[in-house]
């Protein structure tokens, strides 16, 4: 998702990301998502190769969510800051969840250690695009702001879903059949609870004006995160 961004703010398809210094984090941050592709490849080669087995690990409830909510858009501005928006709030999100990950005793030591290294790089990213966010977001026009405001607080909703679908189809092709129930109470318990730490997209709404304004208090406070 966020490579794909990437090259999209390489070719000039988002204002505000074409001056020297943004071109370059972009190159970076292009760099670092590679190799956190190569390093979880690798790690979950070494364990299908060790355990003898090969899952397949469904789309998760993020990407299918932001594509879901995309096809409901026809201008491809629109398509596109959906996207964005999107990779904002996972890459303001994803070093605190890489951190539950590798700091559990329960997660197997190869895959802590993968993850504690993608971790690393992701502490910088969630820096990187809060500032392309502020870049992006001041060049945009008065109706592009809205829909962006509009758009910014769904995927905290959609990060913070747990991915129950993916973990259905796991444990069937494991087959291990007797957790249907047992996912059907979680989802039910996180149903309309959001147990991640979203303050730095509410500071980050704040910090663009968003929450300053009518559009945008609306669309937070839809979503129910000015609780
Ligand atoms: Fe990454
Ligand atoms: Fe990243």
């Amino acid at each position: 998702m966020v490579s794909p961004l990437c090259l999209d703010a390489l070719a000039g398809d988002f204002p505000g990301m074409s001056d020297q210094l943004n071109q370059q984090l972009i190159c970076e941050t292009m760099v670092d998502e590679s190799y956190h592709v190569l390093l979880t490849l690798s790690a979950c080669a070494v364990t299908r190769s060790m355990r003898q087995n090969s899952v397949t690990i469904p789309t998760s409830t993020l990407i299918r969510r932001m594509q879901a909510f995309e096809a409901e858009y026809i201008e491809v501005w629109q398509k596109k800051l959906i996207r964005f928006a999107t990779c904002v709030v996972s890459e303001v999100f994803i070093s605190d969840y890489l951190l539950l990950l590798s700091s559990s005793s329960l997660v197997q030591p190869l895959h802590r250690q993968v993850v504690n290294a993608h971790r690393q790089d992701e502490a910088t990213h969630r820096l990187i695009f809060r500032e392309f966010a502020k870049f992006v977001y001041q060049d945009l026009t008065p109706s592009q702001k809205t829909f962006f405001a509009s758009v910014l607080p769904k995927p905290v909703r959609w990060f913070a879903a747990q991915d129950f679908d993916c973990w259905d189809s796991i444990f069937s092709e494991l087959g291990i059949h007797d957790v249907t129930e047992m996912l059907h109470d979680c989802r039910a318990y996180h149903q309309t609870r959001i147990d991640i730490d979203y303050s730095g997209i509410i500071d980050l709404a704040m910090e663009l004006g968003i929450i300053a304004t009518d559009f945008g208090l609306e669309a937070f406070g839809n979503e129910g995160l000015l609780d």
